[in-house]
């Protein structure tokens, strides 16, 4: 495709869809966090604002007759189904490959199953999968934008993107123009299993780029000093604090990550003086932090790493992030496939 491409710019054009000339990656595939500029991710957000104020019937021409595919190696219930939900509002039509329920069980490689939804029509594959890189080796597979859905224990750009929304909107602060100094003087304490986290890692990295003092809470077997490649991101530097409530007190925002039983082999864990040192409770929240914003990306599990009273709290913005997920995946999805909104 590239050898029959228009050049435009720094990128080039073919067979309608656009390219990263380096790359061979498609323009409008979501990747990671870091290859977001912080306009680029002002113009997501200004985008799931128009989108959400549209008419339900204008905002459904927008991909009208153009065909998605959800690729999910692994479990989900709010991405799946919000990039879902979010494709089909604008119009197009979606289809789900799960590896356990199609020829991936018989051991059909990545590569073959992106070819085989590209020859079926898709025209941009949503991937998740435990691998980290997954998604963009797709993406240089098939020509086709991919969206990341979360790749292993490495990024997960929509859901930071949806919690950016989340923090902007419960503070009060103006989504249309986000810029560096946007989130100056916030606060964000994530606490729990950040050594197993894609969304801390993709938060961690995109908010400190708009001004977030970002702290990172939990005990060495969840949080070594090295979990997240440190040195990588822009704006203030990421803080560890091994102290909960120490932490707590400071917070903006409290964002509570799940204990990922199904990734702690090897791992020396105290479940029992976890929740005793680490479990967002609502003694804690009143005495600490009783204006935090309470964040939580899902599963949770209630009373492990945050009470169930803490989660169904007037402070709690979970049920609020999973409707941004909505409106997030709809810019996203309108940006892979080339579409101004
Ligand atoms: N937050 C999140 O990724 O949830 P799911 O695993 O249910 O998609």
């Amino acid at each position: 495709m590239i050898e029959l491409a228009k050049r435009v710019g720094n990128r080039e054009a073919g067979e309608g869809l656009l390219f990263e000339r380096s790359s061979g990656i498609a323009v409008g595939s979501l990747l990671t966090v870091q290859q977001l500029t912080v306009a680029d991710v002002a113009g997501i957000l200004a985008t799931a604002a128009r989108l959400e104020a549209m008419a339900a019937a204008e905002r459904a021409r927008l991909l009208a007759g153009r065909t998605i595919a959800l690729l999910f190696y692994e479990s989900s219930t709010r991405t799946r189904t919000s990039f879902e939900l979010a494709a089909k509002s604008l119009g197009a039509m979606t289809t789900l490959v799960s590896d356990k329920s199609s020829s991936i069980e018989k051991g059909e490689s990545l590569k073959d199953t992106g070819l085989t939804l590209r020859a079926l029509g898709a025209e941009a594959i949503i991937l998740r999968h435990p691998a980290s890189g997954a998604p963009s080796l797709l993406a240089r597979m098939t020509g086709l934008p991919v969206l990341n859905a979360g790749d292993g224990m490495h990024q997960h750009p929509s859901q930071a993107l949806l919690d950016l929304r989340t923090i902007l909107q419960r503070l009060g602060m103006d989504e249309s123009t986000v810029d560096a100094k946007t989130l100056a003087g916030v606060t964000v304490v994530i606490t729990g299993d950040i050594r197993h986290s894609r969304v801390a890692r993709s938060n961690a990295m995109l908010l400190p780029r708009l001004g977030a003092r970002v702290i990172l809470c939990g005990p060495v077997e969840l949080l070594p000093e090295t979990a997240l490649g440190l040195e990588t991101h822009a704006g203030p530097p990421l803080e560890i604090e091994r102290d909960f409530e120490r932490a707590l007190a400071q917070a903006d925002v409290a964002m509570m990550l799940r204990i990922q039983k199904e990734r702690l082999a090897g791992v020396a864990l105290d479940l029992g003086e976890y929740v005793e040192r680490y479990q967002l409770n609502a003694e804690r929240l009143a005495r600490l932090a009783p204006k935090a914003v309470v964040m939580h990306p899902g599963p949770i599990i209630r009373g492990l790493e945050i009470a169930g009273d803490v989660a169904d709290c007037a402070q709690s913005a979970i049920e609020l992030q999973v409707a941004q997920g909505l409106a997030v995946r709809r810019a996203v999805l309108v940006r892979a496939m080339g579409v101004t909104a």
